[in-house]
């Protein structure tokens, strides 16, 4: 590992600064197009990496007269990169002057502190539950990307923050996107509306290959900032693989449940394919069992290994029939008026989640996701610890476990050697 630290380098106190030094583009001024009133939504932006710059996006898109006005990275690269695509996609509604680019850990104050009117969180999650209390407190409406925290204690402030979200009318989307993809919606109505009766069992899969890894730039990157580009392989940053992307798997075993939380949990994982150093702490394959007290039952598998089958599914079974969905491709349900496979034209979901946020802001009746996006949270946490300890949890334990993965929100810096644990043991890692 590079064993550089923050004051052998350049303090990254500006985007003008780090790009001068690292050599890429500041983007040019755009030539701003959209007339601002007194009705316009401003956007600002906390987290300018893939699924940032794709939220940004669709808010923009989502009515005539919303524009992003600033945006908040600890990479100053991020933004320039992630503001170059956005103005090459619409440049008209791209707004941002270098003074309301900011850059560092507490580059979310400034956005906060600007006039926006709504902020898209998409940093790593284990910033969201502090960014996401202070984005409440400022006023803001919020999309959310999941998951939206790491851990239990993350979760218990997450649930406090939405309570203040709701008394406070601001609306509060969540990244759970599949809930707004039409195919789904469509299925899930006929699942759940009696077409294959009472279900009682759900199986769902997130079984892929590996993810990106981005090299360290030797004598360049210090170790936190090889950490922080890198930050799926942490679990104090990412939540580990379950949380972080089969979460989406997750929730869609809670959707078919109608949301009702399981009692007990139970599973098992590992590290057997990425096992190297450079890969952090996390597991590379989990297997849950959701054991919701009444006969119904929802498992779990996911991996992130490579040249395995892979599956992204959801398989529920009821007294009068099957649902079967391959999330990008099929949508099957064969019940009590025989077989059926959806077709449609196909809309883009995280494009309907926007519109859906946007028009509930116009509307007075703000979008409000907080309970339903903590929870879904919290069931891949507790996935997560079951696996990790082996010990089988009851909802309440989880929900109330004092694990705090990672450090206080102030107490990120560039030099920051926050240390990290050992892989977990099944039966030897304890439940905190
Ligand atoms: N809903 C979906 O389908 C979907 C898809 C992809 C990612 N996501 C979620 O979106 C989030 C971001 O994922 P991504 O793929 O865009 O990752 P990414 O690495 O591309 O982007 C994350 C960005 O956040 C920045 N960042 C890190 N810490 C920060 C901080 N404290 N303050 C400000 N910026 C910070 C990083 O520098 C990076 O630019 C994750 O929670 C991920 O799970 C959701």
């Amino acid at each position: 590992m590079n064993k550089n630290t923050r004051r052998d380098f350049v303090k990254k106190s500006s985007a003008t600064l780090l790009a001068g030094t690292l050599g890429f583009n500041i983007v040019k001024a755009n030539p701003y197009k959209h007339k601002l009133n007194a009705d316009t939504l401003k956007v600002g932006l906390i987290g300018c990496g893939g699924r940032g710059t794709g939220a940004a996006l669709q808010a923009t898109n989502a009515e005539d007269n919303v524009v992003l006005t600033a945006m908040a990275d600890i990479f100053p690269d991020q933004i320039e990169t992630s503001l170059k695509n956005l103005i090459a996609e619409n440049p008209a509604k791209m707004m941002v002057d270098e003074d309301h680019k900011f850059s560092g850990f507490d580059a979310y104050k400034k956005v906060l502190a600007s006039d926006v009117d709504v902020v898209l969180l998409a940093t790593p999650p284990s910033f969201r539950p502090a960014h996401l209390a202070a984005a409440i407190e400022a006023g803001k409406h919020v999309f959310c990307e999941k998951p939206v925290a790491v851990d239990a204690p993350g979760i218990r402030s997450v649930l406090e923050t939405a309570k203040k979200a709701k008394e406070k009318g601001l609306a509060l989307m969540s990244g759970f996107c599949w809930r707004h993809d039409i195919p789904k919606i469509d299925t899930y109505n006929q699942m759940m509306g009696g077409e294959i009766g009472d279900m009682h069992t759900i199986y769902t899969t997130y079984n892929t290959g590996a993810l990106w890894y981005k090299e360290p730039k030797a004598q360049v990157w210090t170790d936190t900032e090889m950490t922080m580009r890198n930050w799926l392989y942490y679990n104090w940053l990412s939540g580990d693989h379950i949380v972080e992307q089969a979460i989406h798997s997750i929730d869609l075993m809670s959707w078919a449940m109608g949301d009702v939380l399981p009692e007990s949990a139970v599973g098992t994982g590992g590290r057997q394919s990425r096992t190297e150093e450079k890969y952090g702490n996390v597991f590379d394959h989990f297997s849950i069992i959701y054991d919701y007290g009444d006969g119904r039952r929802g498992f779990h598998i996911c991996r992130q290994q490579e040249d395995c089958s892979r599956a992204y599914t959801v398989d529920a079974m009821g007294s009068h029939g099957r649902a079967y969905i391959d999330v990008f491709r099929k949508h099957y349900v064969n019940g009590k008026s025989g077989e059926w496979n959806w077709e449609g034209e196909k809309s883009n979901m995280y494009q309907n989640e926007h519109n859906t946020l946007f028009k509930s802001i116009r509307s007075g009746n703000p979008f409000f996701d907080g309970e339903r996006m903590s929870n879904s949270t919290m069931l891949a946490i507790w996935g997560r610890m079951v696996a990790y300890t082996g010990k089988k949890l009851t909802w309440e334990e989880a929900l109330h476990s004092e694990e705090v993965l990672g450090p206080n929100i102030d107490e990120y810096n560039w030099d920051l050697d926050w240390p990290l644990k050992a892989v977990a043991q099944p039966g030897k890692t304890p439940f905190v």
